[in-house]
């Protein structure tokens, strides 16, 4: 069952206009501007599609919001920053099949009354960005794009924006302080974007893949969808598999699969031995070889005790030390964190500390509990998902794999001689 990557696995797909076209491309765009906005919008909504960005909200509901909205210009902006660690899905569709993308976004532009989108594009994408350019070229000689779209009334345009480098850049209130010139740095919510977006005017913001999904539901509608994968979430999803596994990539999958599954059928096999997946990115908490049978989607994840994030399923083996990949993880939110808010601010600093000196033998005891209540300080307090996420997987290893901290501050000891101790 492929949604996304229905053109990209095709053999000899180019994804240029000629083949996009031959694939049935702006079809959907076609039978948009034929329709009207409300009946978009349910069939959107019918098809239960929550955003593939990480906070899974449903996509219709979004659009309605700002549709219904009375102030004018409204705006479309796609989140292609994908700055999550373990990441590489928006980049394969972006690079492989950008006309998905920009007739998803013109779609959206018909269906809430907006004239004009941005996709936000991560800095070091430059491939993606030529690549995406040409595209937009290509979209506005043919008038997909352009002032009277298809005969229509629509006029829809698209601007390229690259990003410089922050992971809190792809939190969507930050991406659109930083699409407007400005520091990137995360908004107080709310007000939604929907309401309140970019230039203070309505936006919908949808990541890369949410879009991707939009032709197909507008073409096959939202009840064919909705019989996908899970009923509670239902679609396809892509999952990025990287880390210890013998064949890492990006797999389109069900969202019913399980982690198993994935990780045996898809990914052929873990390298070494299981030790922890961490399987929503360096956000998630982990979940070890006894928690294989949870099922990839939002709600499963959720009650396992995790997330699934934007799809970052990151393998590890034993032969990683976990003292040492919770010291990693809490460095990149100390070096990310944009510094606006003070628990974020402080709290992944001397969370990094405390896990730099337990590494060094240097630790006590007591440190350990010290990091669960930062942990629980920065998820109430922190401004945004970046700050509220910090210290996930930081918990978890210290609630799941005990023993290995304790030998790091008793005995002084890291069993795989990884630490500087
Ligand atoms: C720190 C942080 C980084 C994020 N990075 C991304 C990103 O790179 N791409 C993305 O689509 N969403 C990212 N998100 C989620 C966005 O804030 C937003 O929920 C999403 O883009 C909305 O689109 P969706 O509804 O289609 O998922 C991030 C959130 C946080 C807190
Ligand atoms: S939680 Fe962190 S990244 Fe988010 S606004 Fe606060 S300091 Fe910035």
């Amino acid at each position: 069952m492929k949604i996304v990557l229905k053109n990209i696995e095709k053999q000899g797909y180019k994804g240029d206009l000629e083949s996009y076209l031959k694939e049935g491309g702006y079809q959907a765009l076609k039978k948009a501007v034929s329709s009207s906005s409300e009946e978009i919008i349910s069939e959107i909504k019918s098809s239960k599609l929550v955003g593939r960005g990480g906070a899974a909200f449903p996509t219709g509901l979004k659009w309605e919001s700002a549709q219904k909205s009375k102030e004018f210009p409204k705006y479309v902006v796609c989140n292609a920053d994908e700055g999550e660690p373990g990441t590489f899905k928006d980049r394969l569709i972006l690079e492989k099949d950008p006309h998905l993308i920009i007739e998803a976004m013109a779609i959206c532009g018909f269906s809430i009354g907006a004239e004009e989108g941005f996709v936000y594009l991560r800095g070091e994408y430059f491939k993606g960005y030529e690549i995406l350019k040409r595209a937009v070229q290509e979209a506005e000689e043919k008038n997909f794009l352009g002032k009277n779209i298809l005969g229509s009334k629509f006029s829809f345009k698209i601007d390229l924006y690259r990003g410089a480098g922050a992971y809190v850049c792809g939190e969507e209130t930050a991406l659109l302080d930083s699409l407007e010139g400005r520091k990137g740095q995360s908004r107080v919510k709310p007000p939604f974007p929907t309401f309140v977006g970019f230039k203070t005017k309505p936006t919908v913001l949808n990541n890369v893949e949410t879009f991707a999904n939009i032709p197909a539901i507008i073409l096959k509608g939202g009840e064919w969808f909705s019989k996908i994968g899970c009923p509670d979430s239902p679609g396809t999803k892509l999952y990025c598999l990287s880390g210890d596994i013998n064949k890492p990539g990006v797999y389109e999958l069900p969202t019913s699969i399980a982690l198993k599954e994935l990780l045996e059928r898809y990914g052929g096999g873990i390298r070494g031995k299981l030790k922890a997946v961490l399987p929503g990115g360096v956000s998630s908490n982990l979940l070890t070889d006894k928690e294989l049978n949870v099922a990839l989607n939002y709600p499963s994840l959720q009650k396992a005790g995790s997330m699934l994030g934007s799809g970052a399923v990151i393998v590890i083996n034993n032969s990683h030390c976990i003292v040492d990949l919770a010291k990693r993880c809490a460095e990149f939110f100390d070096y990310e964190s944009c510094g606006k808010c003070t628990p974020c601010r402080e709290g992944t600093k001397r969370a990094r500390e405390i896990l730099v000196s337990i590494t060094k033998g240097e630790g006590d005891l007591s440190d350990l509990e010290l990091l669960k209540e930062l942990q629980e300080v920065l998820y109430d307090t922190s401004r945004c998902g970046l700050g509220q996420a910090a210290l996930n997987a930081v918990r978890s290893a210290i609630e799941k794999f005990p023993v290995e901290f304790e030998e790091h501050i008793s005995k002084k000891k890291c069993r795989l001689g990884i630490c500087p101790i």
